[in-house]
């Protein structure tokens, strides 16, 4: 990495001043400032549609919350949520516009200049012609029978949205599909959905932006061979596999019908795509109606987003709150913790919004960045993760800010557990044995809501990408690329192409040309 000069960013009077406050507010416990602040819970708390976020047990105080709002102005967060909105090429090391929040628009003309709704109504009304036609068994197999699973071959966006919808809102699935996933260049995920399906009642839906990414192309090769040795005929791929694509050749030339090829464009990021035709596979589990109530809930939170004062914005408001813990506390990991099984596929989803949007160490002029950027996030399902990593949480070594997201309409103690947690995690407890002290002070933001269901998710995760959005503006990074991914694609493919009994790869370092002709000599 090269060595940073000191940025526009951290020698801003913004940052300035939120370092010297932090120094103040270091020496103080939370329980102190609930103490002295008896209105606290209230005024640190904001709702929005169907959520309520409390933010009052995080180490700030009004003081803390107008000097981080200072800093989202003078990185003109505004200005640049309008550049967004208005279809701007702000993804400059692609050139496209970032227009996923076109997917969920209900405007007649939008943005204003280049119209993108003409292409989104006509995806919508295919998806739902396509999802229809499905759950009612008017779409029939090669033998004529009715589709009986629908198994979904992506990976990263084209898999991570889907697969985690599908799990949250399976309580709304009435499709009589079986829905499944399958991403993993390790053969045996193809091969443990295959072996609840059967070739003349399965659908293969091939979701790739790109319709380039090796494991896809694997996957839906294996998925091809194992129908057409089924049932007797290459042929049969044109009616048991569909596509979600920009490539449209690609997915032709692998012989997918042109009517059951769904398209996405340049403009929609892969982490951004599960409101497009990716999100197929939910809307043949739940229904074309669901899936607009998806929609409708993101933009729910577009609009609160666009309209709300930064100082009462939810995404604004989780941004900043990363920002405080990432940049002025060195907190260098971030964990979501969804308390209910119907989540449990959530903190995967975030992982790659968050950090394949936001893990870049050059700004967006290229120069090296002289402060961290996306901490590590991670996370499970409550009350499951009380039992396995809470212990580090309350008295490891490490700062770790935690989201709770609670929906309150599930049965059990799981969210009666979610706040006893943050509150633990707040005051802690005095003992006279130190190993049965808690310390306390450390801070977590609770999601409230009332049930899981398609509105209610749409808000929650448009308000993750907005708050992906204001961070990645603040840190000044382009969050719509992704070119970290590439070196090891690269690389991976000339190591698959080297024969086997093949020498040592020249160019490629001792140790990794070792460790191949080891794989190599194992597998003989
Ligand atoms: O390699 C990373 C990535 O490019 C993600 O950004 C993307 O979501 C995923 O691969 C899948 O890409 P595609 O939809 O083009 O197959």
């Amino acid at each position: 990495m090269n060595t940073p000069i000191p940025s526009k960013l951290t020698q801003s009077p913004a940052w300035k001043a939120l370092q010297a406050h932090q120094a103040e507010i270091a020496r103080v416990h939370m329980r102190e400032l609930f103490a002295r602040e008896p209105s606290r819970a209230r005024e640190f708390s904001l709702a929005a549609g169907a959520l309520l976020l409390d933010y009052s047990k995080h180490r700030l105080t009004g003081t803390t919350l107008a000097l981080l709002t200072n800093l989202a102005r003078q990185a003109d967060v505004e200005g640049w949520r309008a550049r967004m909105f208005s279809g701007e090429h702000i993804n400059a090391s692609e050139d496209r516009a970032v227009l996923h929040v076109a997917l969920r628009s209900a405007l007649e003309v939008f943005p204003a200049g280049r119209d993108v709704m003409p292409l989104v109504r006509k995806a919508r009304q295919g998806m739902r012609a396509f999802s229809e036609a499905v759950r009612g068994g008017r779409l029939l197999g090669h033998t004529g029978k009715r589709m009986r699973s629908v198994i979904n071959i992506g990976i990263g966006g084209s898999d991570l949205g889907p697969r985690m919808l599908t799990q949250a809102l399976w309580r709304h699935a009435d499709a009589p599909q079986s829905v499944h996933f399958v991403a993993n260049a390790d053969p045996d995920d193809l091969a443990r959905a295959l072996a609840q399906a059967r070739p003349e009642t399965t659908l293969f839906i091939v979701a790739s932006k790109t319709f380039t990414t090796g494991e896809t192309l694997a996957n839906a090769n294996l998925a091809k061979a194992w129908l057409a040795k089924a049932l007797g005929s290459e042929t049969a791929v044109k009616q048991h596999f569909a596509a979600v694509t920009a490539n449209t050749e690609a997915a032709a030339a692998f012989g997918i019908a042109p009517e059951l090829c769904l398209p996405l464009w340049d403009w929609v990021g892969g982490r951004y795509s599960v409101w497009s035709s990716v999100g197929l596979p939910v809307a043949i589990a739940i229904g074309m109606d669901r899936f607009e109530q998806l929609l409708a809930g993101a933009r729910a939170m577009d609009e609160h987003f666009l309209s709300a004062p930064l100082e009462a914005n939810m995404p604004v408001l989780l941004a900043l709150l990363g920002i405080w813990y990432a940049n002025f506390f060195g907190a260098e990991s971030h964990a979501v913790l969804p308390y209910a099984e119907a989540l449990r596929e959530l903190p995967a989803y975030l992982q790659q919004l968050e950090m394949e949007s936001n893990g870049k160490s050059v700004d967006r002029d290229g120069q090296p960045v002289d402060y961290a950027t996306v901490p590590v996030v991670w996370g499970s399902v409550g009350t499951n993760s009380q039992h396995a990593f809470h212990q580090m949480l309350h008295q490891g070594t490490h700062l770790v800010p935690c989201d709770f997201l609670v929906p309150v309409a599930t049965t059990g103690a799981a969210a009666e557990n979610a706040l006893a947690q943050a509150a633990a995690l707040m005051a802690g407890k005095d003992a006279s044995l130190p190993q049965r002290r808690f310390d306390g002070n450390r801070p977590s933001s609770t999601i409230l809501f009332k049930a899981i269901d398609p509105h209610t998710m749409g808000q929650l995760l448009a308000l993750y990408e907005h708050k992906v959005f204001v961070q990645g503006i603040i840190w000044n990074v382009n969050s719509f690329d992704q070119w970290g991914v590439e070196l090891g694609k690269e690389i991976a493919r000339t190591l698959a192409a080297q024969p086997a009994g093949g020498g040592a790869i020249p160019g490629l370092d001792a140790s990794t040309n070792a460790l191949l002709a080891r794989l190599r000599d194992w597998r003989r």
